[in-house]
């Protein structure tokens, strides 16, 4: 079975065997209607030989140019819409698609690969690592706030509405210059996402923005949709925050303040956080918003020296990693890092190793979300040097925890 391109023309094909991996109570006919961010240049499937026509398979990946690593941007691939047909399950299909995926990576000049997965057991055996956490709160109405003085600052509450708000939202997004945060990468992307389609909606009201100002500059945004229900003491609404930007503390403030204190209702939930978000530290009383944390970014390095070298480090580092990479053998062997402020190098070397470990953990600790000592405590890096885990791993950390903010 080889890994074909698809084109716009097999989109009802493509849709149809979405449907069969991801379960929809929705017809088919109104499926194929919503827009789709696919990326026709970026799209493969697996041909169905028993019925022409029909797939067996089917993946795609977003090119997100110029996504945030530690101290950097770098292309990177986000691979998304992996599905396989249940008839053909567990034949070796995800797997050829993931060595033709990979393969694209490095044709591309993408070193990185990025995915949220469906279930945490599939990627680990493909090189992929646990990079980044998420944080979901559900937050009573009214909570508390710790002050933060909001001067100058005016909000506007309104429909969302694409032609006037999505270049704002666009653009402050794309600012944000934490780890891990991937942004939308063009208009099709970005209408879709913030698009009236059932998954999105939900039993919720139509998207809304509160957009904050300060003289007379749009800088943040709160995207949210709300539900009205009554509960047998009253109003019992929700607040579903899509995503919250903002481009200081006094901003987050006025959005968060807001977002948590609409009438009629008792419940705000939030959207993925990164572990250490401010409003975690603004909320008085973090634990009665019942934080949730989950499996966020799997990250895979895909080029190695490319990779380590296209982020930086925390602290100055030398040393020499011993690599295992089952899949791409190229990556395998042992690396010397250097890194000193914006100087890293990272090249072939005979020397002994200080380290030892998979590709899958250094994709974990790439982007700075899971550390190498949390890593070698668990018995997947091993130590040959004395004190190599502790300066690595300081090296690895970055003061942002990375967090992909929408799921791709
Ligand atoms: C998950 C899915 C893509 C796997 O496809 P597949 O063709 O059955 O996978 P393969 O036969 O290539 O399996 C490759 C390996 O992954 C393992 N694997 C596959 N699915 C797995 C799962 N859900 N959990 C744990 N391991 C899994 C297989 O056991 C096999 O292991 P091995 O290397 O030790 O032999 C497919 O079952 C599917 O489409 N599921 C529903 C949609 C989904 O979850 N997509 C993933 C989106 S992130």
């Amino acid at each position: 079975m080889t890994v074909v391109p698809l084109g716009p023309d097999r989109l009802r094909d493509i849709i149809d065997i979405d449907a069969w991996a991801f379960p929809s109570a929705r017809p088919l006919d109104e499926h194929v209607e919503w827009p789709q961010p696919l990326p026709w240049d970026r799209t493969y499937g697996i041909e169905d030989p028993t019925h022409p026509g029909r797939l067996a398979a089917f993946h795609a990946s977003y090119a997100f140019a110029d996504t945030p690593v530690p101290g950097g941007r770098l292309p990177v691939a986000g691979l998304t819409w992996v599905c396989v047909h249940p008839e053909f399950r567990r034949r070796g299909l995800l797997r050829t698609m993931m060595t033709a995926h990979l393969n694209h990576c490095r044709a591309l000049g993408e070193p990185v690969s990025m995915l949220f997965a469906a279930e945490p057991g599939i990627y680990g055996r493909f090189g992929y690592g646990l990079a980044a956490r998420q944080v979901t709160l559900t937050i009573p109405r009214g909570a508390a706030l710790k002050p933060v003085p909001e001067d100058g600052l005016t909000v506007r509450i309104e429909h969302f509405d694409f032609d006037t708000h999505g270049a704002l939202v666009a653009r402050l997004h794309a600012t944000v210059e934490r780890p891990g945060w991937v942004t939308r990468p063009n208009e099709v992307h970005q209408r879709s996402y913030l698009s009236e389609v059932p998954p999105r909606k939900g039993d919720f009201e139509t998207l809304r923005i509160l957009v904050v100002e300060r003289e007379g500059h749009e800088v943040g945004y709160g995207l949210f949709r709300r539900k009205f229900a009554w509960g047998t003491s009253g109003p019992a609404g929700t607040t579903r925050v899509v995503e919250v930007v903002g481009e200081d503390p006094a901003v987050l403030h006025a959005a968060w303040s807001r977002l948590l204190d609409f009438d009629l209702t008792t419940e705000v939930i939030s959207p993925n956080l990164a572990v250490d978000d401010p409003v975690l530290s603004m909320l008085v009383d973090v634990r009665a918003a019942a934080p949730r944390t989950q499996d966020n970014l799997w990250v895979r390095v895909v080029d190695l020296p490319a990779a380590l070298s296209g982020r930086r480090y925390q602290t100055d580092v030398d040393v020499v990693l011993d690599v295992r990479d089952d899949v791409l053998p190229d990556n395998a062997g042992r690396w010397r890092l250097q890194a000193s402020g914006d100087a890293v190098s990272v090249q072939r070397t005979e020397d002994p190793a200080d380290l030892s470990l998979d590709v899958r953990d250094l994709g974990a600790a790439y982007v700075g979300g899971t550390s190498l000592a949390e890593l070698a405590a668990a018995g997947l890096v091993i130590e040959h040097t004395l004190g190599a885990v502790v300066r690595t791993s300081l090296a690895f950390g970055w003061h942002l925890a990375p967090v992909a903010g929408w799921v791709f």
